[in-house]
């Protein structure tokens, strides 16, 4: 049987079939539905189990020490965990590493649509744009132009305080420079390899007191679990607005909920939360709080691309080739 490489479910750039990967045959199979992982192995023949080299898995696959030890037993020959997205917090990849197998991301291809997606979101907290158009579209109350109707606030001339100033982190920094922001950023939490451009680097105090909009693009890690909590958020200037697209867990989203109840901040818009897919019933309830359903990546360019990165890493392991090309447990 040719080498497999199992897919959690079909993606975009990621055709299911027999085919030839850089000069090599390898078939794609999208594994029968099933709650987990485990489970859904399952229900596949020992034949296709022991053809299976490498593992497609989406960012809502849970992948922790025991379901690895699981997968290994099931997967004899499995030596890849692709994941199709940039952030692998759902892998707990030392785990893999001892398992002798290669965790993979997506990283790059999404970021300039992370960061369109991240100014759309402050413009639709600043100017308020979702209440129009639910006046308009849902209750059918628009009584006509006036001049202090559907009022917000001008992005321009206010500063954009970036959390994570990495490939995402630098395009939504650029792009908010053309809207007239000014933008700063916290460095602490991202380890080395700085890219020096003219994003000023402060302090957490200074930080926090110079932001007006507060965007995060830093991965969920032990460190940034929770970061932005209660006592952070108070550090904000009164009227300030959170966006967060990076994931949901590095916001107490009770803090954040109770920050918008009192009107310390102005607004948020969250691409993520936490307890994905259900939304908390605190955070439905918080106002002037623009909810998405984790859309950042979500178009047909960006997630063909990043099904492009995964037969990269898929082509470099049937090469022999190690590491991979986007490896994260080098
Ligand atoms: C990722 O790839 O980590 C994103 O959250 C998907 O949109």
């Amino acid at each position: 049987m040719e080498n497999t490489i199992l897919l959690s479910c079909e993606c975009p750039g990621l055709p299911a079939g027999s085919q030839t990967v850089a000069g090599r045959r390898v078939c794609l199979e999208v594994l029968p539905a099933g709650l987990t992982i485990a489970e859904r192995l399952a229900r596949i023949s020992l034949e296709q189990r022991l053809a299976t080299v490498g593992l497609v898995t989406l960012l809502t696959d849970v992948l922790d020490r025991d379901t690895l030890v699981l997968l290994k037993a099931r997967l004899p020959n499995l030596r890849l965990i692709a994941n199709y997205a940039v952030g692998f917090n759902n892998i707990d990849v030392q785990a893999a590493k001892e398992l002798s197998l290669a965790v993979t991301n997506t990283p790059h291809v999404l970021a300039d649509a992370t960061a369109d997606l991240t100014l759309a979101l402050m413009l639709m907290v600043a100017r308020r744009l979702c209440d129009g158009a639910n006046e308009i579209q849902t209750q059918g109350r628009f009584a006509g132009w006036s001049p202090t109707y559907g009022l917000g606030i001008d992005l321009k001339g206010r500063t954009l305080g970036i959390v994570g100033l990495g490939d995402i982190g630098r395009k939504v920094a650029a792009r908010a420079k053309v809207f007239g922001m000014n933008v700063v950023s916290l460095q602490s939490l991202r380890a080395g390899g700085i890219r020096e451009d003219d994003v000023p680097r402060l302090s957490e105090t200074e930080f926090l007191a110079a932001t007006d909009v507060l965007s995060l693009h830093c991965p969920l890690t032990p460190q940034t679990r929770s970061w932005l909590n209660a006592s952070r958020i108070a550090q904000l200037k009164k009227g300030s607005i959170v966006i967060n697209t990076a994931r949901g867990d590095v916001v107490d989203e009770a803090a954040l909920a109770s920050a918008l109840q009192s009107g310390h901040l102005y607004g948020a818009g969250v691409d993520v939360f936490c307890g994905e897919p259900v939304v908390s019933d605190v955070l439905r309830a918080a106002p002037n709080l623009v909810i998405l359903p984790h859309l950042g990546s979500a178009t047909v360019e960006t997630r063909t691309a990043m099904g492009a990165k995964v037969l990269e890493n898929v082509s470099a392991l049937l090469a022999g080739q190690m590491p991979l090309p986007t490896q994260v447990n080098l």
